[in-house]
């Protein structure tokens, strides 16, 4: 058969990696990407499910297909990820020209299952059992992790890597699907992180972000000794070349204090904490499961705030979840006020069938408010961010080059010409400048002369006296802020 691979990936970071290592173990088989399903044998779509607009973009690029599959029935065509263990058999009905249906725990077995499809099995589906269908060691074990198999081809930039120390996640709240989709919590052996984070390195990673639904309530227990996600993180921080460490999604109730040491005590921890709060109203948090009260929240701020005073924190909230009053909504805007988060990730509730807030609550409140209510907040969180982000006009920061900005590469900008450039600081800010090819991968010092809410401008410094004519470690300190 030939092995033209198409493959599109929405949703989170955890996706993006699944993607990676599902692009891995096609091309140990031969298969090489191509940029458009047309030119595509097999094409695949990587999905979310958090939300009923990351679904029904799906369908609608599924619906898409339908022609092409009647006129090239051997076009191979793959659902996989979250929507694919959420909906299961339901994607073959509403698009019967799919091949295969592959949950996120089953990705492993999607080169052998396209073999078998290519060898006329007819449809193929695998999935892991849902929450309810066995004990838990049995759930858990059928949500496997591949990790070890990688592409660099396949990620965010050739010197930034995700590394997952933990898959599924055991919070439940009401609101979420994850829980469903992903499987129970479980945390990767240590060791194991470790050396795939070398590997990285090796490859030329600079940066790794490690990933979990819930990061900071790693655990890994083994022989009777626990590694905490601190102690994840001194162990990462050993590794040489490895220059930054990131990790998302914090959950409020984890966010320890040994957590907070570390980060304030290991240089190549990134003080970037995105905790989402999700309400500002206790009423809300309640109903949503979060295990927390905005009093608690604002306590960890001050604890944060105490320990790491440069920490740079991020948050995303819910609005229009059920019962949502307009009092309720304005406590959400008063703690985004109190908070002034760095930036805000703002979303309309959006019912998932399976979770506890579609079988228990009542969707109750008007598309309209919800949309107004999200264009409140972001408004609100935009004047926070264009104002916090002032403070560091004329501040020397210390930027890893990605790339070409969004403009340069709409603007097809040639390689040796000097770019428009984007990297970011160590706490996550977008910084756009003026360079050229080689300074991408590099930590540069970057002077800001400007900035809007979502990005800061600056010039690199450049010295004429000799290659290290400028010290990197004394702009640390400024480039947290
Ligand atoms: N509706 C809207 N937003 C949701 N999120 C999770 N589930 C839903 C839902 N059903 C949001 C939460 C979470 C982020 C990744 O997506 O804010 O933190
Ligand atoms: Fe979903 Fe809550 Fe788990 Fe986050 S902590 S993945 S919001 S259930």
């Amino acid at each position: 058969m030939n092995k033209r691979l198409y493959i599109e990936t929405v949703g989170c970071q955890m996706n993006v990696l699944d993607s990676e290592l599902v692009v891995a173990s096609l091309r140990q088989r031969g298969y090489e990407l191509v940029e458009s399903p047309k030119h595509a044998d097999t094409v695949l779509f990587n999905t979310c499910s958090v939300r009923q607009h990351a679904e029904d973009k799906i369908y609608s690029a599924l619906g898409r297909l339908k022609h092409a599959k009647q006129h090239h029935p051997q076009k191979i065509i793959g659902v996989l990820g979250c929507m694919a263990q959420k909906d299961q058999k339901l994607i073959f009905e509403r698009a019967p020209y799919v091949d295969l249906v592959v949950g996120p725990g089953q990705l492993h077995q999607v080169p052998d299952l396209i073999e078998k499809i290519a060898q006329g099995s007819g449809p193929c589906m695998e999935v892991s059992l849902s929450r309810k269908d066995g004990s838990r060691d049995q759930i858990s074990r059928s949500h496997e992790s591949f990790d070890p198999l990688r592409d660099p081809t396949m990620r965010p930039t050739p010197f930034q890597a995700y590394v997952r120390i933990q898959i599924g996640c055991d919070k439940f709240c009401t609101y979420c699907i994850v829980p469903m989709v992903r499987g129970p919590e479980q945390g990767r052996a240590p060791e194991d992180i470790v050396s795939e984070s070398r590997v990285l390195v090796d490859q030329g990673s600079k940066e790794i972000t490690l990933l979990g639904q819930t990061v900071n309530s790693y655990r890994y227990r083994h022989n009777g000794m626990t590694t905490r996600f601190s102690d994840l993180l001194s162990m990462l921080h050993d590794i040489n070349g490895l220059e930054r460490i990131k990790f998302v999604t914090n959950h409020p109730k984890d966010m320890t204090d040994d957590l907070l040491c570390a980060v304030r005590d290991l240089s190549k921890v990134s003080p970037y904490l995105h905790i989402p709060a999700q309400s500002g109203s206790n009423r809300i948090l309640t109903r949503m499961k979060r295990g927390y009260t905005v009093e608690e929240y604002l306590e960890m701020m001050q604890r944060i705030d105490d320990t790491v005073p440069d920490a740079a924190v991020t948050s995303d909230f819910i609005v229009g979840f059920c019962g949502e009053t307009e009092d309720e909504f304005q406590q959400t805007v008063n703690l985004v006020k109190t908070c002034r988060f760095k930036n805000s990730f703002i979303f309309k509730y959006s019912v998932r069938p399976g979770t506890k807030g579609a079988e228990q609550l009542t969707d109750d409140v008007p598309e309209a408010v919800k949309k107004r209510r999200n264009n409140e907040l972001l408004a609100v969180q935009n004047t926070i961010s264009a104002q916090d982000n002032l403070r560091f006009l004329g501040r020397t920061l210390e930027v890893l080059v990605e790339g070409p900005s969004k403009t340069a590469v709409k603007q097809g900008a040639s390689a040796k010409a000097i770019l428009q450039l984007t990297g970011r600081t160590p706490c996550d800010r977008i910084v756009v400048f003026e360079g050229n090819e080689r300074q991408i991968g590099q930590i540069l010092p970057v002077t800001c002369y400007d900035t809007t809410s979502f990005t800061l401008f600056g010039l690199v410094v450049t010295s004429h006296i000799g290659p290290h004519a400028y010290d990197l470690e004394p702009l640390k300190a400024s480039a947290q802020k």
